[in-house]
């Protein structure tokens, strides 16, 4: 399926529709128009438009249940993230509502929320597990990612098994083998059954160690499966040396990462993941931006979409306050949502075909036309769609042109 366009001084169109009593052919001047071989997918003033690679979120939670509002209100009041995560709630919280929900609901608020994405121009999502917590709520969180993998008119999936989130209550006298479980015939599994791509792991103070996240990443080495961790959020217990160690693609959060981590992040290639939103609700302070660039660390911005830290979907957003926040250039936030967020995924870089993040012939026709005069527009102003049309593998998916 190719998508191609034409630009020209004059698109005579007949459209009765567009058609005036001063311009009867309806002739839209200094226009473009996209088609592919079924259908012209759509017509206007090339000068109003901008048009980029569909945008990739390389971090989200997105298939929850539930709402975590009484939480936010408690924590913008004051309340610890961890001391309400260590009283129950939480994650813990997302996982009782995740365990009363059935499949087919977690597929549909899915799938409802990558269809908003998809109108602020996302493309690419990567999903993942982690709120089902014992093996029967990881599947079904799971196999609802794989509904809305199969779905076409939504953006693309890459799943991610996110293996170690929280200790259920169920597991406190157990947690040995909660996490072996967890991090080997689990892995296994969701390899066999072709359930995710990735792995994950929530490697910090409080949560889980090096050494218990390095079973999961050997497991996912053993299994074919790519590596990304939570590392760093809220202190560095060396998650960068594991993420080198293991060869994992991102390494996400790392608004605690020293220098030896940073030295370890640049020499295994891995992409440092900048997740502004989260630290926003937690009020923390910016990762160190300005070692990762010098150090040639590549840069992702993701939402982290999450019911807790990042109540929000807008990949967009988290481009927007990657600049104020965080210090990155208007450039570098484009580019990490992207370029640098399809190599983050595996799906851009050596021998990758159809790759996503540029706009280079052969590269996936995932495009987003703006409704914006110029590409830097897209970090402001906020909070609105400005998407024309939103284009995954040349097909519309979204955007104000884009009727259902
Ligand atoms: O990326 N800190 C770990 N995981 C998520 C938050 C999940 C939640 O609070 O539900 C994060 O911030
Ligand atoms: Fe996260």
């Amino acid at each position: 399926m190719s998508l191609v366009g034409i630009a020209a001084k004059r698109i005579v169109t007949c459209d009765v529709s567009r058609a005036t009593p001063d311009n009867p052919l309806a002739v839209v001047e200094d226009a473009a128009v996209l088609y592919d071989e079924h259908s012209i997918s759509w017509i206007g003033p090339r000068a109003a438009a901008a048009v980029t690679p569909g945008l990739i979120d390389a971090h989200t939670h997105s298939a929850w249940a539930g709402s975590r509002h009484d939480e936010y209100a408690l924590r913008m009041a004051g309340a610890d993230y961890r001391a309400i995560a260590a009283a129950g709630g939480g994650i813990l919280s997302t996982y009782r509502a995740v365990t009363a929900a059935s499949e087919e609901t977690l597929a549909l608020e899915l799938a409802a929320r990558l269809r908003r994405m998809a109108e602020l121009g996302v493309t690419t999502v990567e999903v993942k597990s982690g709120y089902g917590l014992e093996p029967d709520g990881e599947r079904k969180q799971l196999r609802a990612i794989a509904r809305a993998r199969a779905d076409a008119s939504l953006p693309s999936v890459v799943a991610t098994y996110l293996a170690l989130h929280a200790l259920p209550e169920s597991a406190r006298g157990s947690r040995d083998y909660y996490v072996l479980r967890a991090s080997t015939s689990m892995v296994q599994e969701v390899a066999q059954q072709k359930l995710a791509q990735f792995v994950d792991a929530y490697v910090d103070e409080k949560a889980f160690t090096v050494d218990e996240a390095r079973l999961v990443c050997e497991a996912a080495r053993r299994a074919g499966l790519g590596v990304r961790l939570h590392i760093g959020q809220f202190a560095d217990i060396g998650g960068a040396q594991l993420c080198a160690e293991v060869g994992a693609r991102s390494a996400d959060h790392l608004e605690h990462i020293d220098a030896s981590g940073i030295d370890a992040l640049a020499k295994s290639g891995t992409l440092a993941t900048l997740l502004p939103v989260a630290s926003f609700t937690l009020r923390q302070d910016p990762p160190p931006v300005a070692a990762f660039r010098e150090a040639g660390v590549g840069m992702v911005v993701a939402s982290d979409a999450n019911p807790g830290t990042a109540p929000t979907e807008s990949l967009p957003l988290a481009m927007a306050l990657s600049v104020p926040m965080y210090g990155l250039t208007p450039t570098e936030a484009i580019l990490g949502a992207t370029r640098n967020a399809a190599l983050s995924l595996g799906l851009a870089g050596h021998g990758v075909s159809r790759p996503r993040g540029t706009l280079a012939s052969g590269a996936r026709a995932d495009m987003v036309v703006w409704d914006l005069p110029h590409e830097l527009a897209i970090l402001q102003p906020w909070g609105a769609p400005k998407t024309h049309l939103v284009l995954r593998k040349g097909r519309p998916i979204a955007g104000s042109a884009h009727s259902r």
